[in-house]
């Protein structure tokens, strides 16, 4: 696999591209009143937004000329699009997105509220503003481009967008499977990841799959003083400190039994081809503001974050974290903790093998107990096929140069059950940025990749079809 593919001079059509300038402020305005809806899919204090939101972009959609509803799940809902008049034998397509977001928490550490949208040095702060209502923006607003100018489209679409991907999309693969006849298409294309850096549109070749535990370690029936009782009694925040340290061994290799095996390993050209991207471990460490790097070793940075699997703390919770000192022995803890997963690993395995681990490593005296709340699995690109040259040609229309091919260490659980169930091929090609805080306070979405992401994905739809 080459990083690079060498195509002619490909061109955003004149029209598209007049209408995406002239309604540039608009297109802007929308996604601000869609980005102020607080669509927190893991609240559900927040039920009522995550519909709203639901109902803002059917509506949308049915105001550009599709035919669209609103489909109730037993968790969010589902909004199902359609447009349909494509000439006889023109592909379908189909897009993917989510319209939930991940809390805004800390709150205190956004320069700006995160349901108020705002625009500093070229970028729209908001939580969802990458990931990922302003990606499925792009696609909203291309097509819209398409219908607005020429009247049609080039191919069929379906546009399908969740309320539930930050959460583990438990009702999306039963959505897909119950209505394949009317998903069928030649094509998934999903914009909900990032370019490997500002100018070089990249097209994703793999993601880690998921598996999302929750341990809890229960002492005695409440908190004590730890002096009266501390030393005598096993304290539940030691206790899971130690299960916790069993995950890796000393050199920094996941010491669960099992985790590794399977493995399908990336072959030596997609190696190499990682190797050739412009990283820097030195930069890479200043940006995040640590003084060394960890993981596993044999592999490059990029290698650990794309290709090899990880075991994380995502959350710890025990004892007294207020403001000064107090001398209590727990009653009880709590850790979230995380697997992601390469080809060839399964998260129903790994739900497995972490249970048997975390009962050999238990210290008596308390009671453990492990929960997994959910998971994905791994995914990797084929990267060829008509719907990549397709992407290929529409990127550098877009960005003036060729696109790169990249890994990804984040997770899209819904990807490979579009190839299982649809099967057709998936396309994720993303136009965040590294540092774009997604999950973290000041998310953001650059404003000149979103003017390019659009302008990209109207010629897309138009090479999909030739
Ligand atoms: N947009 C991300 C997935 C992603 C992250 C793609 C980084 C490319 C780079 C998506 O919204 C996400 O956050 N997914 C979750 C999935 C999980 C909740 C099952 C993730 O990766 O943590
Ligand atoms: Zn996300």
């Amino acid at each position: 696999m080459s990083t690079t593919r060498r195509t002619t001079k490909p061109m955003v059509p004149a029209d598209l591209d007049h209408w995406l300038a002239d309604n540039d402020q608009r297109i802007h305005d929308e996604l601000f009143d869609f980005l102020r809806i607080p669509s927190i899919s893991a609240r559900s204090e927040h039920n009522p937004d995550t519909r709203r939101a639901a109902k803002w972009l059917n509506d949308k959609l049915t105001s550009i000329g599709f035919t669209s509803a609103v489909h109730e799940t037993p968790g969010h809902p589902v909004v199902l699009a359609e447009w349909r008049k494509a000439p006889a034998g023109a592909p379908t397509l189909l897009i993917y997105g989510h319209y939930d977001v991940q809390p805004a928490e800390p709150l205190e550490l956004w320069t700006s509220p995160a349901f108020e949208p705002t625009i500093r040095d070229g970028k729209i702060f908001a939580r969802g503003s990458v990931d990922d209502k302003g990606q499925l923006w792009v696609h909203v607003k291309a097509l819209e481009a398409h219908l607005a100018v020429r009247g049609t489209l080039p191919c069929n679409v379906i546009v399908l967008a969740e309320g539930e991907e930050e959460v583990g999309s438990e009702h999306l693969a039963p959505f897909i499977e119950q209505h394949k006849k009317r998903l069928a298409c030649d094509g998934v294309v999903i914009s909900d990841s990032a370019m490997f850096a500002p100018g070089i549109p990249s097209i994703l070749s793999s993601l880690r799959g998921l598996a999302y535990f929750e341990i809890n370690v229960e002492g005695p029936n409440s908190d004590l003083h730890s002096g009266m009782y501390g030393g005598a009694v096993v304290n539940p925040g030691m206790a899971l400190a130690r299960i916790l340290a069993t995950f890796h061994d000393a050199k920094g290799k996941v010491a669960i039994k099992g985790f590794y095996d399977g493995i399908k390993p990336f072959t030596a050209a997609v190696r190499k081809g990682m190797k050739m991207l412009p990283f820097k471990d030195t930069t890479f460490m200043r940006e995040l503001g640590v003084k060394a790097l960890g993981g596993e070793p044999g592999y490059t940075t990029l290698e650990k974050l794309w290709t090899r699997p990880t075991c994380e703390v995502n959350g710890l919770l025990s004892g007294y974290t207020g403001e000064g000192a107090k001398t209590v022995l727990p009653g009880k803890s709590m850790a979230k903790v995380s697997c992601r997963l390469v080809p060839g690993q399964d998260p129903k395995q790994i739900e497995k093998l972490m249970k048997a681990h975390v009962k050999k490593v238990a210290p008596a005296g308390v009671k453990v107990t492990v929960t997994h709340l959910h998971g994905g699995k791994p995914w990797r690109a084929e990267l060829d096929g008509p719907l990549f040259d397709a992407a290929q040609i529409a990127l550098k229309a877009a960005f003036k140069r060729d696109a790169v091919i990249v890994g990804e260490g984040g997770s899209i659980p819904v990807v490979g059950d579009f190839e299982r169930i649809l099967k057709a091929p998936v396309l994720l090609v993303g136009f965040g940025l590294p540092g774009e805080n997604a999950h973290a306070p000041d998310e953001w979405i650059s404003v000149d990749n979103l003017r390019r992401g659009l302008r990209a994905m109207a010629v897309l739809y138009e090479e999909v079809a030739k």
